[in-house]
């Protein structure tokens, strides 16, 4: 298989190569080889342009192939040769894909492949669409039920560009045939470019006949502007929502949800309103998450409550039918099960024992301005209301920290600490003290 991803993308506007644009929280072109891995090629190509380095870092360990200029799709695709070579030798068909098409599915991919092996079938299958608007597109033109050219926008007559049918820039081939033919494709057209549709014309005069495979445009749209990236995400984000509640959980409006192309949640699992899933989450049976959290590279433990308004980040682990409330912030933390954190905390670089609670506006003080340390918070300890705790620091089993405490030493288990001021008390002055203030207060007025 070949995925073109050589051009620079520039109506995107972006130092970042188009195809690396994250849509549903991947490289557009990851989607693009995961639709394509479900295949099990033998091998997987990227065309890319030079000096792309990080587009092959992302599409590792599959393999890159450099397309030197952009002479156009038919040189792209040539581009490719080399790396294929043994398999052009065992006479293997070829896919060719864009990379900046996320939203292609694996059962196009295969139903072409299946066109082109029919017995009888084609030595190559177009992919067809029928856009609301063909602008721009190569148009199928039939005859007789075949497929006699491709033609693109700029060298279409008037007829031509009535035509609805366009191709959605896959196509499937018998290799050899297809590399030979490619190879004869001039630049003799409007741009000045080796345009890979010209296959059609030269393969049925060379007796490989060409046939098209039909699909929903949404499945090919392509990403060529910011605008474009957030129409793909939309339709992934939709479809993402639909599998989430087809495998058993609640989006009480779906329409706010916004997930990760791996967020995987489990059954009866309850979402409200605006939460969104970065990367990495994975969500257990009967977990309640609540409106507007944020919860990225996470793993939530059946049962376990989350939010309104809780910050997960990375490395986190909320325990079984552990509970995390409005204004909590985890990093890199474990929460034990049955444990606490229900309002206002930072809780990060941590482990908290099963049962335990942590109280209001507690904070793990896990930065020294040079390097991270953890906090160990043993099980069913109770961290009373405003405590920081200064890494690195441990906790013991069952023990209590008063509230308002700053705990620097390690605190066995079973001990109770605390670390505030004394009170004070002066009975019989509050009356006193304000009726000398409000004195001072007239005779400043009086000035
Ligand atoms: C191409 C098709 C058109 C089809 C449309 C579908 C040709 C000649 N035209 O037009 O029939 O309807 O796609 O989207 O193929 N690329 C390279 N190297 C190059 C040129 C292109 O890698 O030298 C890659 C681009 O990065 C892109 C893809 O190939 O992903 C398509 O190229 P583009 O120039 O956008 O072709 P279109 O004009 O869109
Ligand atoms: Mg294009």
């Amino acid at each position: 298989m070949i995925v073109l991803a050589a051009g620079q993308g520039t109506r995107m506007k972006s130092a970042l190569p188009k195809v690396l644009h994250p849509v549903a929280g991947r490289p557009m072109i990851n989607h693009v080889l995961a639709a394509a891995e479900a295949l099990d090629p033998a091998r997987i190509v990227v065309v890319a342009a030079p000096g792309m380095e990080s587009v092959a870092a992302a599409v590792a360990p599959h393999a890159t192939a450099i397309q030197e200029k952009p002479l156009g799709t038919a040189h792209a695709v040539l581009a490719a040769r080399a790396a294929l070579k043994a398999e052009l030798a065992a006479g293997a068909d070829v896919l060719v894909l864009y990379g900046d098409g996320p939203l292609i599915s694996p059962e196009t991919l295969g139903a072409m492949l299946a066109e082109r092996r029919r017995p009888g079938g084609p030595a190559f299958v177009w992919l067809g669409v029928r856009p609301p608007d063909p602008t721009g597109y190569g148009r199928l033109v039939m005859q007789d039920g075949r497929l006699v050219r491709i033609v693109e926008e700029k060298d279409a007559s008037a007829e031509e560009r009535a035509v609805a049918l366009v191709w959605g820039g896959l196509v499937a081939g018998a290799g050899p045939a297809l590399f030979e033919l490619a190879a004869k494709i001039d630049d003799n057209n409007a741009k000045r470019e080796f345009y890979l549709t010209s296959l059609v014309g030269i393969g049925n005069a060379a007796g490989a006949p060409s046939g098209v495979v039909e699909t929903a445009f949404d499945e090919v749209r392509g990403v060529n502007s910011r605008q474009e990236l957030a129409e793909a995400e939309a339709i992934l984000q939709q479809r993402l929502r639909r599998r989430a509640m087809a495998e058993g959980a609640t989006l009480v409006a779906p329409e706010t949800v916004f997930l990760s192309w791996d967020t995987a949640l489990g059954r009866d699992v309850t979402i409200e309103p605006h939460v969104v899933f970065g990367p990495g989450v994975t969500v257990e049976d009967g977990v309640e998450i609540r409106a507007f959290c944020h919860l990225t590279g996470v793993t939530i433990r059946s049962g376990a409550q989350v939010g309104p308004f809780a910050r997960l980040r990375p490395g986190s682990e909320v325990g079984a039918g552990a509970h995390v409330g409005n204004f909590v912030e985890l990093k890199a933390t474990l929460l034990g099960a049955g444990a606490k954190a229900n309002h206002l905390a930072y809780v990060g670089d941590a482990s908290v024992g099963a049962g335990a609670n942590i109280g209001a506006g507690t904070i793990t003080a896990n930065y020294d301005g040079v390097m991270k340390h953890r906090t160990e918070i043993g099980p069913n300890v109770a961290i009373g209301s405003n405590t920081v705790l200064v890494a690195p620091v441990t906790v013991g089993e069952g023990a209590v920290v008063g509230a308002g405490s700053t705990i620097t030493q390690s605190v066995p288990a079973d001990a109770i600490v605390a670390t505030r001021a004394p009170m004070t008390v002066t009975e019989r002055s509050a009356a006193r003290y304000k009726a000398r203030l409000k004195a001072i207060k007239a005779e400043k007025e009086r000035k």
